[in-house]
């Protein structure tokens, strides 16, 4: 393990094996000396598993098992050149991340973020008629920017604010539109449209900076943009100057191009909400990953087939 797995998952994996965990703090560097000779690898979004970490690893590597859905962090061509397999844990964590998404939503829209640091700066002076007035989501028109597993969740969750919804993909969902009312849309009228826009894309190099300044410019005045995906698919330079010069009307992230770096124009900003990384931190969600991940390394030792492996692109 590159670095560690909750116990659901590792003492599933400790019954059978030898396990290594490397522990959460392990560098790049102790990653490489400790690799060598694994069958199995257990990575995260933390871990970057190229080519150099497959050569250490040795030819008698026969899995990368990502605790997490999204593989960004992984060189999926050089595993498969080297007939590894990969695998994801997609649909346990589909609720969780949803259910963020909807948390940020509402937090962007209602300053929540402001109105704490007020609360706790001793700053708030008591009930006020104009004080942090912010936006609804009920009726709003909400753009969802890719409906997999959990932007078709996110709109499933909104459908009690009765909003519009529009989805931006690269093929059409004609049982969601029914079922969801959605209406697919190009992207760029998706941005011109909606209050909201919610990012459920993977991070590759075509959707890198997909949200950049001249996407930004085409949001709705005083919009909000929310991104629980990954922090490389909005160029976030751009997204402060946006929400600085009031163009937009605020965001809610959970995600950075540079974890655990978080942009400083950002931090400065008051209408952004930023949160650590945690769309799957419910221990429902991680427990149910973990066990993904052991059963998915099990499976490939053993010569099965994978529960969950990620396609060669
Ligand atoms: C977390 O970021 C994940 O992709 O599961």
């Amino acid at each position: 393990m590159a670095r560690y797995l909750p116990e659901a998952g590792r003492a599933r994996l400790a019954e059978r094996y030898d396990v290594e965990e490397d522990g959460a703090e392990v560098s790049r560097e102790e990653l490489l000396k400790r690799v060598p000779g694994a069958a199995a690898l257990v990575a995260d979004p933390t871990v970057a598993v190229d080519a150099a970490v497959l050569d250490a690893a040795g030819l008698q590597l026969r899995v990368v098992a990502n605790f997490a859905v999204g593989y960004d962090n992984i060189d999926v061509e050089a595993c498969h050149a080297r007939g590894v397999v990969v695998t994801n844990t997609p649909d346990v964590l589909t609720n969780a991340t949803a259910e963020l998404t909807v948390a940020l939503m509402l937090a962007a829209a209602r300053r929540l973020g402001e109105g704490e640091r007020l609360v706790r700066a001793g700053r708030w002076a008591g009930w006020e008629p104009n004080q942090l007035l912010g936006r609804e989501l009920s009726g709003a028109v909400v753009g969802i920017v890719g409906l997999g597993r959990i932007g078709t969740r996110v709109a499933e969750l909104l459908r009690g604010f009765e909003v519009e919804l529009l989805y931006a993909a690269h093929s059409r969902h004609p049982e969601a539109e029914r079922s969801l009312e959605a209406e697919h849309s190009p992207l760029e009228d998706l941005l011109e449209r909606s209050d909201f826009v919610t990012l459920h894309v993977p991070l590759s190099p075509q959707t890198h900076h997909l949200i950049d300044a001249q996407a930004l410019q085409r949001m709705k005045p005083g919009a909000i943009l929310v991104n629980t995906s990954r922090g490389g698919l909005v160029d976030a330079a751009a997204l402060a100057r946006a929400l600085r010069e009031e163009r937009l009307g605020g965001a809610g992230l959970d995600v950075y191009e540079e974890e655990p770096q978080v942009p400083p124009e950002l931090m400065e900003l008051e209408r952004v909400v930023l949160a650590p990384h945690v769309g799957s931190a419910t221990a429902a969600a991680r427990d149910g990953m973990a066990q993904l991940v052991a059963e998915n390394v099990i499976a490939v030792l053993e010569a099965r087939a994978p529960l969950t492996p990620v396609d060669p692109g």
